[in-house]
């Protein structure tokens, strides 16, 4: 990536926000690596997480142990290193950061829009193929787990913000960003390995009282959100499973069950319910 853009220093902006939340995260980040552990073989298998940012949420020396390559790959290069080092792995040589790298590949293309901006076919287009072609160049791949920890929201809230919420395309520009996110995180992983998106799916600002909610109770919300469509736009698990069936290089994971048991984050006042979408190249 050249100069950083408005929209790069904007996240490099809420990422401060949250650098010093590390104790509040706990939970949060047990449950994140929990899921990045899934089938790791010590010494062996290679991980790769997008939008790492400040790893509040990547408990890196447990992911180490696990893992025998940790890649983490961010805008935000500085919160990758101040995060390392933080959890004293700096040193390690077997962790790897990718700061500086724009996972959507296409904020230079979202810094030029604006409520009026008309987009056209080809800006979906680059919204839904560039993350793939354009990463594989910048990335190393073969990784046989990619996950993407709770960016995928960041995406869709920086396509809002670029073009005001009240945009006739911004829906469909949203579904073209979870689309290159997708085909990005199936592209990475290797012909056997399994990609976990963990998304954010609803926050108590539409939720009262997801706060008070007992784990059991979590699961069960589920299904009425979506009925009631209250959740994040295109980002509800059934979407997204409908996302991932949709697309001809990617399938739902099969070993696990593709939709992980939710969890609830709490940060600044806020709670989100939080879940991750398993699935994986699709052979051909
Ligand atoms: C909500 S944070 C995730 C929490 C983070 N893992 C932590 O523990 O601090 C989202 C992360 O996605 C990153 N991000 C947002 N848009 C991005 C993009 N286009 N390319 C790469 N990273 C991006 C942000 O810099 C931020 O670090």
């Amino acid at each position: 990536m050249g100069p950083m853009d408005r929209l790069a220093r904007r996240q490099v902006g809420f990422n401060t926000t949250s650098r010093d939340s590390w104790d509040v995260f706990a939970e949060h980040r047990r449950r994140v690596s929990e899921e990045l552990i899934l089938g790791a073989e010590a010494g062996r298998s290679r991980l790769c997480v997008l939008g790492a940012g400040n790893a509040n949420d990547l408990d890196l020396p447990v992911l180490l142990a696990a893992h025998g390559e940790v890649h983490l790959v961010d805008l935000d290069g500085q919160a990758l290193a101040m995060g390392a080092s933080r959890q004293g792995v700096t040193e390690d040589p077997r962790l790897r950061l990718h700061g500086g790298v724009d996972a959507s590949a296409a904020l230079s293309v979202l810094s030029s829009w604006h409520p009026l901006a008309d987009l056209r076919e080809e800006d979906f287009e680059a919204l839904a193929s560039w993350p793939a072609s354009r990463l594989a160049r910048v990335l190393p791949g073969g990784f046989d787990r990619v996950a993407s920890t709770c960016m995928i929201t960041q995406l869709m809230e920086t396509a809002i913000h670029a073009l005001g919420p009240a945009h006739r395309q911004l829906e469909r520009a949203e579904r073209a960003l979870r689309a290159g996110h997708l085909r990005l995180m199936g592209r990475l992983a290797a012909p056997d390995g399994e990609a976990t998106l963990i998304t954010e799916v609803v926050a108590s600002d539409t939720l009262p009282g997801l706060a008070e909610c007992s784990p059991e109770a979590i699961g069960e919300l589920i299904p009425g959100l979506r009925r009631t469509g209250n959740h994040f736009r295109a980002l509800h698990p059934q979407q997204l499973l409908d996302a991932i069936r949709a697309e001809p290089s990617i399938m739902p994971s099969a070993a696990t069950p593709p939709v992980s048991t939710p969890w609830l984050w709490r940060l600044h006042g806020h709670t989100y319910l939080v879940v991750g979408m398993r699935f994986r190249p699709r052979q051909r």
